[in-house]
């Protein structure tokens, strides 16, 4: 508070340039560390995120295809999930998602806590119900005693499950990347390459769509604007969400905050680098074939974007007891 009036005053009077007041010109904004409101809370989202007892098989958590040591994603090119089930879609990651404003490629949640219940009961993630997952935690007592304590309700509802868990998600953000080093003056955190690949990035249009804190996440799009993308797999984007023919083919803009780990890239997960992602993104959307050069600037550009992960100590579980519902890993 102190240093944001100290600016402040000193903007006022107009005395100095202030290399803190210089993003305000740029269309990317730094990530603000996460300030958890309730740490009890978190910690519980946290137990929630990584328990696989929440899935029928007792083998699947959220960790399973939001892998916090590979920066929120399963780097697969669609999840697997239960029974082995092939996912139609690339997991998105899980980092810096409270800044999204939907959530899902076709946003067809609202928010976090709406978002988690959501894979519990997929037939194709978690294999579960709601009823049947809120039966297991409700069978242990230290999950009983932690979710009294923080809703001072005897029986635990899903509410307040998908609570804890958005909770525990919205710490889940990346700060201190070199580029927002950068960005709040400190000219030496970039090199020239990296430089130069922001500029290209920011001169042919790439933040007229990635833009913000998350460098994505706040608006839908069509993906093939100049030309359509080819492929075979079966989702529309926003269409399934809106029904009208004009969303068709709209995805929400994913977050390129550390798009160096969250690889493959695309709803389809079809490019296996960043080099094919952009040269996709140049000709598709901007219609713009770059040079191999203007490319690997780019990439070098984006590879700034890898933030401070979170850093997370394993939650230990409370064990099962007698009268917790028996896992069902097959069938
Ligand atoms: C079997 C793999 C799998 C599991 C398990 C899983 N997810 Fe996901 N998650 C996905 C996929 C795939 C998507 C994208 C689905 C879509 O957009 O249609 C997704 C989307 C999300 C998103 C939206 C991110 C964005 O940018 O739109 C969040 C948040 C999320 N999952 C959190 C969770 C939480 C919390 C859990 C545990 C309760 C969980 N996931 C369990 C695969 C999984
Ligand atoms: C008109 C809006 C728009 C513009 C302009 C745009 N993008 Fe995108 N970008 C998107 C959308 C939408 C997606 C998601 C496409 C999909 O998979 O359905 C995306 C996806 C990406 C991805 C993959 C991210 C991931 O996690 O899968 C990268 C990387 C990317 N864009 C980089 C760029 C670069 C670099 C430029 C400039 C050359 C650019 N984009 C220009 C809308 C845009």
């Amino acid at each position: 508070m102190i240093m944001r009036a100290l600016i402040v005053s000193l903007l006022s009077v107009g005395a100095v340039a202030i290399p803190t007041a210089a993003f305000a010109e740029e269309p990317i904004q730094p990530i603000t560390a996460a300030k958890p409101k309730n740490e009890k809370m978190v910690e519980l989202g946290k137990m929630l995120f990584f328990d696989p007892r929440l899935s029928k098989s007792g083998f699947i958590s959220c960790n399973s295809c939001h892998n916090l040591s590979m920066g929120g994603t399963d780097n697969l090119q669609t999840s697997i999930g239960h029974n082995w089930h092939q996912g139609p879609i690339n997991a998105p990651t899980v980092l810096n998602s409270s800044m999204n404003l939907a959530q899902f490629w076709d946003g067809r949640a609202k928010d976090l806590k709406e978002q988690a219940g959501g894979p519990i009961a997929n037939p194709g993630e978690m294999g579960f119900t709601h009823e049947l997952a809120v039966g297991v935690l409700q069978s242990m007592p230290e999950y009983r005693t932690r979710f009294k304590q923080l809703f001072n309700k005897d029986k635990i509802d899903i509410g307040m499950v998908t609570d804890a868990i958005a909770a525990f998600e919205e710490t889940l953000v990346t700060p201190d990347s070199r580029f927002d080093k950068w960005l709040k003056g400190d000219k030496q955190a970039i090199n020239q390459t990296e430089l130069d690949g922001y500029k290209l990035f920011k001169e042919s249009g790439c933040t007229s769509c990635h833009n913000g804190a998350a460098v994505g996440g706040g608006s839908f799009q069509k993906f093939g604007i100049h030309e359509p993308y080819k492929t075979t797999n079966k989702a529309e984007g926003r269409f399934a969400v809106t029904g009208k023919d004009a969303d068709r083919f709209m995805f929400k803009v994913p977050t390129l905050r550390n798009v160096e780990l969250t690889y493959p890239y695309f709803h389809d997960g079809a490019a296996a680098t960043l080099e094919e992602a952009v040269d996709t993104m140049g000709r598709l959307q901007l219609g713009r074939k770059f040079t191999k050069d203007e490319n690997a600037k780019i990439v070098a550009f984006l590879k700034t974007l890898t933030g401070k992960q979170p850093e997370i100590t394993l939650p230990i579980l409370p064990p099962s007891v007698k009268d917790t519902p028996k896992p069902k890993p097959f069938g």
